[in-house]
């Protein structure tokens, strides 16, 4: 005999019809999780996304109790700082959490980020939601560098000293731009209040603002995959991508469950043990406060900038009676916007590095050395060889993009096959 409607299911299905007629609350869940039918093949590289999601929502709660006890002020920050690391309770674990997701944060994006590049995900449909990523990854740029600035350590405070000087450098309306932007003519408390402001209202709004559209934008087109088959070519009777799989729960609970489990490991790890990061994630530096009357002997930004920051000076050389400064600003925004192009730079007729021949492959691969050898310049003092390998590599790297349209015409491809390839 069937057991009768009662009972928490019962009620909590009653609960969801109300719930339903008011708000599409069922209908939203099955659009985005239960009814979303991802490729049948993702792989290590599709866990960088939730982890993205992860680390922001990390980084948001984190923030926001720091933002309880920091005080933004030129007299006050870093002195609210060490009050958080050392009185207020489990301040250092919520400091430690927010300064090395920071670090995790951009490790996550730049692998995200490369799994495009190898997988053509930013190839037709998904244009729009390469360059809604593309905002992304400028305004958490931006994010960073006014978050870090905020405990007022000595090296960040130079380190904004020479980034707001580059704008200085803009002919013209440099010098008025640069102290508009400060607030102030040298960096000061002002300049400090207003990145504030940026950092924990004005950015993480637009931050968040920006994921949902980028969720919402790869929903609607359907996730790319490492064969980069289109799964909703092929549909059942029922309209079901035969080569997809519902993404609650089977990508839920198997694949992005385990992925946070793993990370939270290493996480842990590195913020219980290792929270510096060798000086790569909290430099030390910055364990000074900020003296405008003292210079570091050598700055640099933190490691997440400096393959951009290695392109800035990489530029020597003034050109049209205009400063070299200026010219390394023009190279460093150009290297950082320049992968929004890639949907229109790639002409090749298949959309996977699997599937694409040697020249794609070598350029991918320089590409990466390039940019790794430019993170490591960026972070030494420069010389003259540090300098020549620099340039080098920004040729290299914006070789990748520049020659894209040749190569991928050129070079002979594999056949892409019509349907996932289960390995
Ligand atoms: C806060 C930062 C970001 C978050 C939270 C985020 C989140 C996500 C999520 C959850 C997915 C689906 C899961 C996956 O495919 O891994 C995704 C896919 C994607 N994201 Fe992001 N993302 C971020 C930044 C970026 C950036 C900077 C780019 C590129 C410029 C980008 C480009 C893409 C693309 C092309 C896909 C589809 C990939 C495919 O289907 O193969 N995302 N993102």
């Amino acid at each position: 005999m069937e057991k009768p409607d009662s009972g928490f299911p019962a009620a909590w299905s009653r609960f969801m019809v109300w719930v339903d007629a008011r708000f599409p609350a069922t209908e939203t869940f099955e659009y985005h999780m239960s009814k979303y039918y991802a490729p049948k093949n993702f792989n290590f590289w599709y866990y960088f996304g939730i982890l993205a999601t992860f680390v922001l929502v990390m980084q948001f709660l984190t923030g926001i109790w720091l933002a309880m006890s920091y005080v933004p002020s030129g007299e006050g920050a870093f002195a609210s700082v060490e009050y958080i690391m050392r009185d207020v309770e489990f301040g250092w674990l919520l400091r430690y959490l927010h300064s090395t997701g920071a670090s995790a944060f951009f490790i996550i994006v730049y692998l995200h980020m490369f799994r495009g590049l190898m997988y053509g995900s930013y190839r037709e449909p998904r244009e729009l939601l390469w360059l809604i990523g593309m905002v992304i990854f400028v305004v958490l740029m931006a994010e960073g560098f006014f978050g870090y600035v905020l405990p007022w350590g000595n090296m960040a405070y130079w380190g904004a000293q020479v980034i707001v000087s580059l704008v200085g450098a803009i002919p013209l309306v440099g010098p008025d731009l640069m102290e508009w932007f400060r607030g102030d003519f040298l960096m000061s408390g002002i300049t400090l209040n207003r990145f504030f402001a940026l950092h924990v209202v004005a950015l993480p709004l637009v931050l968040v603002m920006l994921v949902f559209v980028h969720i919402v934008a790869l929903h609607h087109v359907g996730s790319n995959n490492p064969d980069g088959v289109e799964i909703k070519k092929h549909k059942n009777a029922d309209g079901i991508p035969e080569d997809g799989i519902p993404f609650h729960p089977y990508y839920t609970i198997g694949h992005d469950l385990p992925a946070i489990v793993g990370f939270l490991i290493v996480f842990c790890a590195v913020v219980f043990y290792f929270p510096e990061g060798g000086g790569y994630f909290l430099e030390m530096p910055n364990f000074e406060q900020a003296n405008p009357l003292k210079t570091p002997d050598h700055i640099a930004p933190v490691w997440y900038y400096t393959p951009f920051y290695a392109m800035l000076r990489a530029a020597t050389y003034p050109l049209l009676g205009v400063d070299a400064k200026f010219w390394g600003l023009v190279v460093m925004a150009a290297a950082i916007v320049i992968p929004a192009v890639l949907p229109w730079l790639d002409k090749s007729p298949v959309k996977s590095i699997r599937y694409k021949g040697l020249p794609s492959r070598l350029m991918l691969g320089l590409f990466v050395i390039s940019f790794f050898v430019l993170g490591y310049l960026g972070t030494v003092a420069p010389s003259p060889r540090a300098t020549a390998l620099a340039q080098v590599c920004t040729l290299v790297y914006f070789a990748y993009f520049v020659l894209m349209p040749w190569y991928t015409r050129a070079e002979k491809t594999k056949p892409e096959p019509e349907r996932i390839i289960q390995r």
